[in-house]
């Protein structure tokens, strides 16, 4: 039996942790430590000390994650069905939620109005349409409009929701418009700007605030600003995001809210992984038994991750020349790192792949029927614990409906949107 209860604390997770973490949960491992998730907060409280936090569920929606920002007075943002239940269940409360995304569609808007979220963030004019003829805008709610502040926020294509040809948020003038017609129907909380996702760069939201200005000043019924997330991981200049935040805000008396999702957990998150095979040859290829079905963001938007081998006190030579780590499956962009500055690495080897906890196991999938790997939490005060088991093979058919019986095509019904002939 491994005995968890005489680890010390401490900030990152030492080598022989991981070691025994492995032995005892299996790998690919996701190891999530929430003392770095305290720390991420400081970071963003330090600067923000007065701002609502919704973290952005998206990024991690493990239930001991979202419970230990609950309990840190955090609240969340969602923008599906499935979000809004995970974060319900985990208890949050609800005033402390904001519904955002380009779709809200009737499941959403139905659990969101029971379970009376706080905010809701409009994205189209046929949004509000929705909230209101079908089902009535929810008791307590406050509306914020999202703009598209058409510009350019400076990261990964895919990442990018500010420029003017994304689908997000309306154009300035047609976000006042609505805004106007929601503030007249005395439900106006604000506007809502998310111009994209590890932005570096204070000057975008310099760019953000420039055109909030003029539209603030013309409703003076607003009372809140939610900047959305977006901040990158390492290293955000979050001092100097908040003294051009402040004074907007100050100057105008509106309450903040900040929607980071990465920003507080990317760093509490370890990707453990085992070396299955080495193949030596123009670069070398460390075969790993995690890829990108467990970490997508290499292979979707050439994200770096750092690899380091876990230490098995054994000594190990430098390497020479380029190396690959790639994942289990075959496809050439199942990796998880390339030109990793690895030693020289043993089948069995542990690999830590850190700064992993957002958008890791959340965009993972069940590509070549991959199983998803099991989530362990540390906290510091207690033994490691399990959060999410392993998947089990039949997870992977679990919703197949049998072919010989109930749900056979002869059991479909096609409702008034069944397709006609001719
Ligand atoms: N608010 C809104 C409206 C968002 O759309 C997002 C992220 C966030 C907040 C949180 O952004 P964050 O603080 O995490 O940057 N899958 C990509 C990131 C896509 C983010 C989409 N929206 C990745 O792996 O990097």
């Amino acid at each position: 039996m491994l005995d968890f209860a005489l680890m010390q604390p401490s900030s990152t997770i030492d080598d022989a942790t991981l070691h025994e973490l492995a032995e005892a949960f299996g790998t690919p491992l996701w190891i999530y430590d929430l003392r770095e998730i305290d720390a991420a907060l400081t970071l963003v409280r330090d600067a923000f000390p007065h701002a609502h936090l919704a973290y952005a569920a998206k990024a991690n929606a493990n239930r001991a994650i979202l419970r230990h920002l609950h309990a840190h007075g955090v609240g969340a943002e969602v923008i599906t069905v499935g979000e809004l239940a995970r974060v319900l269940r985990a208890e949050m409360n609800p005033a402390g939620i904001v519904v955002g995304g380009p779709a809200q569609d009737r499941a959403l808007r139905e659990l969101a109005r029971r379970s009376g979220v706080g905010r809701i963030s409009l994205d189209s004019v046929s949004q509000w349409a929705d909230w209101r003829d079908d089902g009535g805008w929810p008791d307590g709610a406050r509306a914020f409009v999202r703009v598209n502040p058409a510009l350019d926020p400076a990261t990964h294509e895919h990442m990018a929701t500010g420029q003017a040809t994304s689908k997000f948020g309306l154009a300035p003038d047609e976000a006042l418009a609505l805004a106007r017609e929601v503030a007249d129907a005395g439900v106006l909380a604000g506007l809502h700007v998310h111009a994209g996702s590890q932005i570096t760069d204070t000057a975008v939201h310099d760019g953000v605030l420039a055109v909030l200005a003029p539209l603030y000043d013309a409703l003076p019924e607003a009372y809140e600003l939610d900047l959305g997330g977006g901040f990158a991981v390492p290293g955000y200049p979050y001092a100097a995001l908040a003294e051009r935040v402040t004074s907007f805000t100050e100057a105008r008396g509106l309450r903040l809210w900040l929607e980071p999702g990465r920003a507080l957990v990317a760093t509490a998150g370890t990707l453990l992984t085992r070396v299955l095979h080495v193949k030596e040859g123009v670069r070398r290829h460390v075969i790993a038994d995690a890829g990108m079905a467990d970490l997508l963001r290499p292979a979707l938007y050439g994200a770096h991750h750092p690899v380091r081998a876990v230490s098995d006190g054994s000594t190990r030579r430098s390497h020479d020349g380029p190396t690959d780590v790639d994942g289990p499956l075959c496809e050439n962009a199942d990796r998880i790192a390339r030109d990793a500055a690895l030693p020289d690495v043993l089948r069995g080897d542990l690999l830590a792949v850190e700064l992993a906890g957002a958008y890791g196991l959340a965009m993972g999938s069940h590509y070549a029927s991959h199983t998803r790997a099991a989530e362990v939490v540390i906290d510091g005060g207690g033994a490691p614990r399990l959060a999410r088991r392993r998947e089990v093979l039949e997870a992977l058919w679990a919703d197949e409906v049998d072919e010989e019986g109930e749900g056979g095509f002869e059991f479909l019904t096609f409702g008034e949107a069944a397709p006609t002939a001719g």
